[in-house]
């Protein structure tokens, strides 16, 4: 699949599903990297493995439909099929959605349907929940919202402080994610 991945931060997940490409696990092809926040993280990297990138400020158009419409744009001159949501943090609009239909995936850090939206692992904490995971689901209008793909839970340990948390969630993230993208690839 020829595939966009939508950023706003950090990029650890984007740099995760190429280097399952680059070592031949996915057979996939990042095409465009989409990121929100012109001085996010994830921009070097993809300039770094290569990939085109799109970055806007949303506060520079209108409304979503018309910074969406630029974007679908952009995916279809560089013709997407399918789009990756790791740490994008906005909602989508009707104009991706419905460009793309079953063909948005996100990931979350947390057991969906729990602790939707931000900062899910804080919450989590907050709630003193004793298992946590990742959920990867299809994109709807919802936040977190649409049907589960896959889900993987660990047990959390009394000691492990927030930043323990994260880094097991990210290293779930890292493995999960190129999985079920291979697992729908294939599906296709
Ligand atoms: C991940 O924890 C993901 O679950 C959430 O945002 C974070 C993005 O991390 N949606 P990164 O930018 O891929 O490092």
């Amino acid at each position: 699949m020829k595939i966009a991945v939508f950023a706003s931060g950090n990029g650890s997940n984007f740099q995760a599903i190429i280097d399952r490409i680059k070592d031949g696990y996915l057979k996939d092809e990042i095409v465009l990297v989409v990121v929100d926040k012109p001085d996010a993280y994830v921009i070097a990297r993809a300039i770094k493995e290569g990939v085109n990138v799109f970055s806007f400020n949303p506060k520079d158009y209108r409304d979503k439909k018309t910074y969406e419409e630029l974007i679908l744009r952009k995916c279809r001159e560089n013709k997407v099929e399918f789009i990756v949501l790791a740490g994008y943090m906005r909602l989508l609009g009707n104009t991706l959605l419905a460009a793309y239909p079953d063909k948005i995936i996100n990931i979350h850090p947390s057991l969906l349907p729990a602790f939707k939206g931000k900062d899910a692992i804080g919450q989590a904490i907050a709630y003193g929940v004793k298992v946590m995971g990742v959920s990867i689901h299809y994109v709807n209008k919802e936040m977190d919202g649409g049907r589960i793909i896959a889900q993987k839970a660990f047990e959390v340990d009394e000691c492990w402080s927030k930043e323990d948390i994260e880094a097991k969630i990210h290293q779930v993230e890292h493995e999960l994610y190129p999985k079920v993208i291979k697992e729908i690839g294939e599906g296709l």
